[in-house]
């Protein structure tokens, strides 16, 4: 099946959370990864997340430095890639500001999805595609992104839709920021949640470097 090529970024704290037990938004990266951040944006077609993390976190995924859009338009591209949310029921609040207009937005839902909310972002001109049945068809959706011309997509996690990617091994590579913070809690979002992998999924270390006040590693997967 053709594919993007499909990277997960991630920050993390040294105990391996990306939030806290109220699922809210925690200072994890430093200025120096927002950069870097900023830049694998501006290198993507696509930024994917999954629907509970636009409910927690309300991102905007789009590329903050106006040099990098600029960039990008020069390449002939949009100023900013194509931001798809993974929304099975299509849960997402119509004043989420991945619904800002200000990129073009996908949302992927399934056969579960209220058929009245759809038409809705639909006449708000967002993109809606179908796609499963109880949940979001990964698979589908990735061959689905291939054809409308995405060939690196950026996932911007959580932690559910890491696992479900992984599962389907739909994952090239994986970069985890750890920054200079514990934040323990056992239901604090890992960087991969969902169920355990058996055998566990083998990485191949490609990057690692002091970057801000943390480290950045780069893997890939075997
Ligand atoms: N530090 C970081 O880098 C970072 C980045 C992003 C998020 N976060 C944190 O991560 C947390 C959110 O993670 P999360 O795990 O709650 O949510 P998530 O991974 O963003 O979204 C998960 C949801 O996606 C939907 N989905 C649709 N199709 C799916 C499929 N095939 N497989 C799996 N899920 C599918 C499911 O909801 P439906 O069944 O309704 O479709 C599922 O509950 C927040 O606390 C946020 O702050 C941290």
């Amino acid at each position: 099946m053709k594919r993007p090529f499909v990277f997960i970024n991630v920050a993390s704290s040294v105990d391996g959370k990306i939030s806290n037990e109220k699922r809210v938004q925690v200072k994890i990266s430093s200025p120096e990864d927002f950069k870097r951040v900023d830049e694998l944006r501006a290198k993507s077609d696509a930024i994917m997340v999954g629907i509970g993390t636009v409910l927690s976190d309300d991102p905007r995924l789009t590329v903050k430095s106006e040099e990098l859009r600029f960039e990008r338009v020069k390449r002939g591209l949009p100023p900013n890639p194509l931001r798809v949310v993974v929304d099975s029921k299509c849960r997402i609040p119509l004043n989420a500001k991945v619904l800002d207009g200000s990129a073009k937005t996908l949302i992927a839902v399934s056969e579960r999805a209220d058929f009245e909310k759809v038409e809705t972002l639909r006449r708000m001109g967002v993109d809606v595609l179908v796609c499963g049945e109880e949940k979001v068809d990964l698979r589908g959706l990735m061959k689905n992104l291939y054809d409308f011309g995405v060939r690196i997509l950026m996932v911007e996690g959580g932690a559910t839709l890491n696992w479900a990617l992984l599962k389907e091994r739909l994952v090239d590579e994986i970069c985890v920021y750890y920054g200079n913070v514990i934040i323990g809690g056992s239901k604090s979002p890992t960087i991969v949640d969902g169920r355990s992998f058996d055998p566990p999924i083998n990485l191949e270390l490609v990057e690692v470097k002091r970057l801000g006040s943390g480290v950045l590693t780069r893997w890939i997967l075997k």
